[in-house]
């Protein structure tokens, strides 16, 4: 077992793009240049259900500077969209919202008209003279209210290989006859992304048939799909950039409305239109956690064993879209129990819809099943750790067959010990430090894997540089680091020698940057590509004579192509490019998942421990240390990679201590809408945290050994925190947050 960290990996490499980032030369999606550029905001709607019944915007028309008013009244049409019927019929749930395609209203703060101008100030006073006349229908927001009318998704009962099925193992009985039993509900409230940097876009064509957008996104690829079948465009005639990311954390995965109003505005008025979200429709534009209610039964035996896992789970959905994610999956796979059964429902409301966030799925699904493990641990009298010890799943109880590595158990083990959790004495409130109570909690946590075809082209040019590129993404852990400490390794050039581009939908094939997907996916790809042009390197120096090259004795180093038997020999990469008389050479190469997928079963896992202090007067919780570890396979670049696991616990500690997005149901409308009123860990609020990693590379998934890593870090963070309040005050918060009104 490999126990490294930055003190023991001097080489890591530090941000390749910091700099730029730092100075404020990097720019972003609205930073761009471009000419004759128009300004644009969005007006959207005060309503959460009904009909436009008429738009005054004559006022705003002739207002000083604006050119244009756009809506569904004067839109020049999506081409993607079908015709609008005549009158208006609901989309038939399935449908990605049509923004101003007709008069209905889905969901307040849904985008109903767009006012362009030729400065912003222009625009935003323009679209303070419209108004608009509704005829409002009765709405439903309220996840509780109307829980009694979730049921099975469309897209579901249409898949009978969904894994959203209702799923069994064992005997269904075997909750009612166990020895011990717990039953509980554990409720997660909408939450919200909230990157630093809001959504932008700054559309530009090119004539009728060209489009070029810098737009705020999480994959050029897939956003270049997107708008070219929205547009009907040949994908080529499509160009997406996005190489500097403000934070996205899912919000960015998908193309939004926004995206295709600035789009649909730049085509109106043949000139280049921006367009930046405010914080406010952030909350109502680019999706967020959805509200989830969890119903968990668990039951076991005396001495600890699992003998049962009922799990069902139901998330807030929109009224036109579904949108499904892994609540409850990990239950199946997570321990060793025979008896499992799980139920996935939706809940369709008058709201946007949801989207991807921060280990979506998993770290909703965990912080239930988790709590409920804690639960039932202290019902045993087990310790919590030793409880989950005694279950530990050594293959993949779902799909019957062997990890394709798993190092949990180190990691419960290095975790346990850096933390000093043999120090923690079992019963609540027996703990204090300075007149604060004191709670020691653990929670385990598991990703699934997720690996993507990739492409990536790799050229080494005579003056002895690389540039490697991908049309890969970085939305803050750092790609570009990752990806030049995988090429400097193959090729045995400096990182300083090389450069790594992407963001940019000209370049070659890869998934956006999404599921933790980046480094198993195109880390492979960059890991293949290199390889490819070693090879191609050594090939041409073994050609040139006098050098008496060995083909199986060559390595490269700094720069040098030598036997390993006499390293003051040998040639440096540009002189081979020099006598070949090339001016560079090059290589493109994919890099894709095989048969092993139905080998193995494949998983980050990891486990987190967490100290709390709470007040016993003002209920205020303070989380004081945190150690997570985690067995993803082989680390790339230790310093960057430790970066994502403190993310992800700042994270995890928002979601279980502030973050919450609350609506007035009477309206249908947040009334959190910015950061005085939704609130996110800021740099008090986030403790020293010790990151471990078992560092075994898995040679099952992939070329280079590793597992994702991103969002593991924040997967049942809310559960060990909820799990350290309970032994802290022997209070049982099951519905996020943990906020001091729950605690007194
Ligand atoms: Mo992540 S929620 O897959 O950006």
């Amino acid at each position: 077992m490999v126990q490294k960290d930055l003190q023991t990996e001097p080489e890591s490499l530090d941000r390749v793009d910091g700099r730029p980032k730092v100075t404020g030369t990097a720019t972003y999606s609205a930073e761009y240049a471009v000419g004759n550029l128009a300004h644009s905001v969005l007006i959207t709607s005060t309503i959460a259900k009904g009909r436009i019944k008429n738009i005054n915007a004559k006022a705003a028309e002739e207002s000083p500077g604006v050119l244009a008013v756009i809506s569904h009244l004067n839109s020049p049409g999506v081409p993607g969209y079908p015709p609008a019927k005549q009158p208006a019929e609901p989309a038939p749930v399935g449908t990605a919202f049509r923004v101003f395609y007709d008069e209905l209203i889905y969901f307040n703060g849904q985008p109903v008209a767009m006012v362009v101008a030729e400065t912003l100030e222009q625009a935003n006073h323009a679209a303070s003279l419209i108004t608009i006349g509704y005829e409002i229908a009765t709405h439903q927001t309220d996840f509780e209210a109307n829980l009694s009318k979730s049921a099975v998704a469309l897209s579901v009962q249409r898949s009978k290989n969904s894994p959203f099925q209702d799923y069994g193992r064992g005997n269904p009985e075997a909750f009612d006859a166990a020895e011990v039993k717990i039953e509980a509900t554990y409720t997660i409230p909408t939450q919200h992304h909230q990157p630093m940097e809001p959504h932008a876009i700054i559309a530009v064509w090119e004539g009728e048939d060209k489009l070029t957008v810098y737009d705020k996104n999480q994959g050029v690829k897939s956003a270049q799909g997107n708008l070219a079948q929205a547009f009907k465009l040949a994908r080529e005639n499509v160009k997406v950039n996005a190489q500097f990311i403000g934070g996205a954390f899912g919000s960015g995965i998908r193309v939004w409305p926004h995206t295709v109003a600035a789009v649909l505005a730049a085509k109106k008025l043949k000139r280049p239109v921006k367009l930046v979200l405010g914080r406010e429709l952030m909350f109502t534009s680019v999706g967020y956690r959805p509200y989830t209610v969890q119903k968990i039964a668990i039951g076991a035996s005396k001495n600890g064993i699992l003998t049962a896992m009922n799990h069902e789970g139901t998330g807030q959905t929109s009224a036109y879209e579904e949108h499904l994610e892994r609540t409850i999956l990990a239950t199946r796979a997570m321990y060793a129990c025979p008896n499992v059964f799980t139920k996935y429902r939706l809940l369709n409301l008058d709201v946007n819809t949801p989207t991807w966030m921060r280990g979506p799925g998993d770290a909703t699904g965990m912080f239930a099943l988790e709590s409920a493990l804690d639960e039932m641990a202290f019902a045993l009298h087990i310790d919590p750790l030793e409880f989950r010890l005694q279950n530990h799943a050594d293959t993949d109880p779902e799909r019957n067959l062997p990890w394709s590595a798993k190092s949990l158990k180190e990691c419960y083990e290095l975790g346990a010990e850096k933390f000093g959790w043999k120090n923690r004495l079992p019963a609540p409130r027996s703990m204090q430090k300075d007149g604060m109570l004191v709670g020691y909690g653990m929670a385990s946590s598991l990703y699934g894997f997720h690996r993507h075809p990739s492409k990536a082209r790799a050229v080494f040019s005579r003056k002895g540089s690389v540039v490697v590129q991908s049309a890969t993404m970085d939305i803050g852990p750092g790609t570009g680091t990752a990806m030049t400490r995988i090429a400097s390794k193959i090729l045995g050039v400096s990182p300083g020698k090389i450069r790594f581009d992407l963001g940019d939908s000209s370049l070659p094939d890869a998934p956006g940057q999404n599921g933790s997907s980046t480094i198993p996916s195109v880390g492979s790809a960059v890991h293949v590509a290199c390889e490819a042009l070693k090879t191609k390197l050594l090939k041409l120096a073994s050609e040139i004579p006098g050098l008496n090259l060995q083909p199986d004795q060559m390595t490269i180093k700094n720069g040098r192509i030598f036997n390993l038997t006499d390293a003051s020999g040998g040639i440096s990469l540009s002189d081979v490019l020099k006598y070949h008389n090339l001016e560079q050479v090059e290589v493109t190469e994919e890099s894709k998942s095989g048969a092993e997928r139905d080998q193995y079963s494949m998983y980050s896992f990891g486990c987190h421990f967490i100290e709390v202090h709470v007040s016993p007067l003002t209920g205020e919780v303070r989380v004081k240390r945190v150690v997570t570890c985690a067995d993803v396979g082989k680390i790339i670049n230790y310093k960057t990679a430790r970066s994502q696991s403190i993310g992800g616990i700042a994270g995890g500690i928002g979601m279980a201590l502030m973050e919450a997005s609350v609506m007035d149901h009477r309206f249908g409308r947040y009334i959190t809408n910015d950061f005085v009123s939704y609130h996110i860990p800021v740099y008090a609020d986030v403790p020293q945290i010790d990151v471990i990693y078992v560092d075994k590379p898995d040679v099952h998934v992939n070329p280079i050994g590793s597992k994702g890593l991103g969002e593991i870090a924040i997967v049942g963070v809310a559960a060990a925190i909820a799990n350290a309040v309970f032994h802290a005050t022997g209070k049982r918060v099951r519905d996020l947050p943990i906020t001091v009104e729950k605690l007194i």
